[in-house]
């Protein structure tokens, strides 16, 4: 049983949670101002706090850092009517489990999204007492960021929940997902990769659930399949996004029961594995277009930890050279090699679209065309990096002629440096997407009927794209 805070002002939705959730068999509090809602919190430890935003004393994520701190450091779940991407990430970034708009409450999703965070708290105080050293499988680097995924690794490995990496390519998906067997209780057990990228489609479903001898041509022989032979340790499945609806959908059930059945086969069998998937692609985006299931979204990453990729964690690539250096000449009977003090600008300049894996590649480039050449130079590298690194570093501004006196929109923005055109687009669209809606409440005077009828949006919607672009529909002349 957990004890569960419930703040909100919303009467009506309070007593509807603490129906819902004392059916679980939890023990649920209410408070309806944030003041209330720190007392209670400072009496009692409790496991999750449900926070509404807009509470009638302030805003609910202003006090997110006090709660999270509180020696019990409950789980935080945000319940807002009006969800803002800002507003969910600044909730993440401030240590909140997970961020809900109160249109999803009613869905399973707040009852699902506590049960993550209750097992999560689970396994946190397992580590806290086990206090687990984590085997260092030759992750290198000390970076904060890699440090913080490092005591991600420690906090999971000694629970059996579902956890997800994601990362780009070659940022040690599968190293961390070792990692976190080698740290677990089934580290004597077998460790079973599964690369849904690279299983034929018309076999992927024998690949993982078996097949009976005769249920398709060419199965001359009955055969377990992976998830069976994961049976006591971890089935890693690389590329989860790969996987295809039809595979999916069977695979859900896998996950759920522990069981599935032979292609061919009419017997329940049953595995005990503990699931850990990868991806270097946007599952949440794909849920939304439609190829990937949602419920399977939610079973496979119970935790998510990300990979950083090399480029945001510059100070690790020095350490993984020298490492990787040596380890190399070792193995190729080469002596100890020095660097030249312009390499490691260059590395740091360069963008590593393939991280550590691209990283190692260039090594042994260097290594290669160094020969015996005791120092390494920034000549040695690989073509392709040298060249990118120099355009990046003569890339030159657009020239704006005299006769030109209205900028292009945007190109403000175009000039500055860090600039990609991600970012640009992104400012691009806010400004037109601000500069739309001034002009709407303008026009409309505030009246938010007449807006949502001009710009044919959702009164939601509408209220969204003000909040977050921080426009009053208040205050305008005419009709307010
Ligand atoms: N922090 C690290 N320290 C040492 N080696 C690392 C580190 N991170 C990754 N590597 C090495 O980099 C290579 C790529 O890592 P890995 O295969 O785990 O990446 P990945 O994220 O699974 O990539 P992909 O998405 O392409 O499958 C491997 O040789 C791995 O051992
Ligand atoms: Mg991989």
């Amino acid at each position: 049983m957990a004890k569960v805070l419930i703040v909100d002002d919303d009467e009506f939705l309070s007593e509807m949670l603490v129906h819902k959730i004392s059916k679980q068999g939890h023990q649920c509090t209410v408070a309806s101002t944030l003041a209330l809602s720190l007392k209670k919190a400072r009496e009692a430890n409790y496991d999750v706090i449900l926070l509404d935003v807009n509470l009638p004393d302030g805003n609910g994520l202003t006090i997110l850092p006090q709660l999270t701190s509180m020696d019990s450091a409950p789980e935080i779940i945000i319940m807002t009517g009006i969800g803002t991407p800002n507003g969910a990430e600044l909730a993440i970034n401030t240590g909140a489990w997970g961020y809900l708009g109160k249109d999803q409450l009613d869905k399973g999703n707040l009852l699902l999204s506590m049960e993550r965070a209750l097992q999560y708290r689970e396994g946190k105080k397992k580590v806290e007492k086990k206090t687990a050293v984590l085997k260092n499988l030759e992750i290198i680097g000390s970076s904060p960021e890699l440090t913080k995924s490092l005591d991600q690794i420690a906090k999971v490995a000694c629970t059996d929940i579902n956890v997800l990496l994601t990362g780009e390519t070659g940022s040690g998906k599968e190293l961390f997902a070792k990692a976190i067997h080698e740290n677990s209780q089934r580290a004597d057990k077998i460790f079973v990769v599964v690369d849904c990228a690279s299983l034929p489609e018309t076999l992927v479903e024998s690949t993982l659930f078996g097949h009976k001898k005769g249920s398709f041509t060419g199965a001359e022989f009955t055969s377990a399949g992976l998830i069976k032979q994961a049976d006591g340790g971890t089935l890693f499945l690389d590329e989860i996004g790969e996987m295809n609806l039809t595979t999916q959908k069977k695979f859900l059930r896998a996950i759920q029961e522990r069981c599935f059945r032979k292609v061919g086969g009419d017997q329940e069998e049953t595995s005990n594995f503990r699931l850990i998937s990868a991806t270097n692609k946007d599952l949440m985006e794909m849920v939304k277009q439609g190829t990937f299931r949602e419920d399977l979204f939610y079973r496979i990453q119970t935790a998510t930890i990300n990979l950083p990729p090399l480029r945001k964690r510059l100070d690790d690539i020095k350490e993984l050279t020298f490492y990787f250096t040596n380890k190399l000449c070792r193995q190729y009977g080469l002596a100890a090699k020095e660097f030249s003090s312009d390499f490691f600008d260059i590395l740091s300049s360069y963008q590593w679209p393939g991280n550590i894996r691209e990283l190692i590649n260039a090594i042994e480039v260097c290594l290669t065309n160094a020969g015996p050449e005791p120092v390494i130079y920034s000549k040695h590298l690989p073509e392709n990096i040298r060249v990118q690194v120099a355009r990046a570093s003569v890339k030159q501004e657009p020239t704006i002629t005299p006769t030109q006196t209205t900028p292009a929109p945007g190109a403000d923005l175009y000039h500055a440096k860090s600039a990609d055109f991600k970012a640009y687009r992104e400012s691009s669209v806010n400004e037109a997407e601000k500069s739309y809606l001034e002009n709407l409440m303008k026009q409309t005077g505030g009246n938010l009927q007449e807006a949502c009828h001009i710009a044919k949006l959702g009164r939601t919607r509408l209220y969204t794209l003000l909040k977050k672009h921080k426009i009053s529909r208040l205050g305008w002349p005419g009709k307010n």
